[in-house]
């Protein structure tokens, strides 16, 4: 029997354009590929994951690339369905990329430079006092966050206290928070896709802000990587188990070094319009994954 592949992929920003392409390639390389595999519709019966007509956990493998639309359910089948099929990312290096906490929990610990981080429980506020008094500057991350929403920068003592009730109100069970990094404002978002290096771009800051995302009112801008930001970025998505990464790295001005921000797991493809400013890694990034997905099912045959 032919390999079969299930694909659930964001539609928006050119999403259905890039969708096409991998699955003629995919269908070249003799693997059929079931598009539209969205876990939200799937139900388990009989011991199997059905969505509409498909058992999804008969497939070869699941490729999973929406970051938009994942419900808590899609993430539960997700975790059951990596235990019988090889997913794309691995369940375990989505969940870790998921949260901002873990990820550099675990840059870190393997000896890749972070931004300072502190975490505590969420009535250890005295403990939160003593780091702001020595960071001066810090940013208050929801680890589960995208997009730069929610981050909020805190510039000294009062700022904190000003902002505690907010965040106790917000009933969270741990504070998250990192030192302010000097930095120029620009970053580097550069695309892994199973170990080897696909793409960089550059995201600036609007003017009136400090974060680089584009949801941010940042802006993209082409931009040469570097040997050191290249396997920077290749460290990270290994250390993190991730088939694809896009990794966020900015450049510390004071301790005169690049630090990883974060790796993200389904890190979008270039829009139409991104695409007509130069970034063309996309045909790249398709047949990287197209190797990817065919090398796995071939392993799992
Ligand atoms: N520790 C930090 N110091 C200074 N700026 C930061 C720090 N962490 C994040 N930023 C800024 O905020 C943006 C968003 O942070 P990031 O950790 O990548 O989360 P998100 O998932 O929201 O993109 C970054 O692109 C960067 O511009
Ligand atoms: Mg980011």
């Amino acid at each position: 029997m032919g390999r079969k592949v299930g694909i659930w992929m964001y539609q928006n920003g050119g999403g259905d354009i890039i969708e096409k392409k991998l699955v003629k390639k995919l269908k070249k390389r003799g693997i059929k590929a079931v598009t539209g595999i969205n876990l939200r519709n799937a139900v388990v019966k009989k011991g199997h994951i059905l969505h509409g007509e498909t058992k999804v956990d008969k497939l070869d493998l699941f490729f999973s690339y929406n970051a938009g639309e994942q419900t808590q359910y899609q993430v539960y089948l997700y975790k059951a369905l990596n235990r019988v099929i090889p997913t794309i990312n691995s369940y375990e290096s989505f969940a870790l990329t998921e949260d901002k906490f873990q990820t550099a929990y675990i840059l870190k610990q393997n000896g890749i430079p972070t931004p300072e981080f502190f975490l505590c429980h969420r009535d250890d506020t005295k403990h939160l006092e003593k780091i702001i008094k020595k960071w001066k500057k810090m940013v208050y991350k929801p680890t589960d966050g995208w997009g730069g929403v929610g981050l909020t920068k805190i510039d000294g003592s009062e700022t904190l206290k000003m902002l505690m009730p907010f965040l106790n109100y917000a009933d969270l069970r741990y504070f998250y928070v990192e030192k302010f990094v000097k930095y120029d404002n620009t970053d580097f978002r550069v695309d892994i896709v199973d170990g080897k290096f696909v793409s960089c771009y550059g995201r600036k800051a609007g003017k009136d802000d400090w974060r680089t995302n584009v949801t941010s009112g940042g802006s993209v801008f082409l931009r040469e990587p570097n040997d050191e930001v290249i396997n920077l970025a290749i460290k990270a998505a290994k250390v993190c188990g991730t088939d694809i990464a896009g990794v966020d790295i900015i450049y510390d001005l004071e301790r005169e070094e690049y630090v990883v921000l974060e790796v993200n797991g389904i890190p979008a493809f270039a829009t139409p319009e991104q695409e007509k400013l130069g970034l063309d890694f996309n045909d790249r990034k398709i047949d990287l994954i197209v190797d990817l997905i065919d090398r796995k099912t071939k392993e799992k045959k």
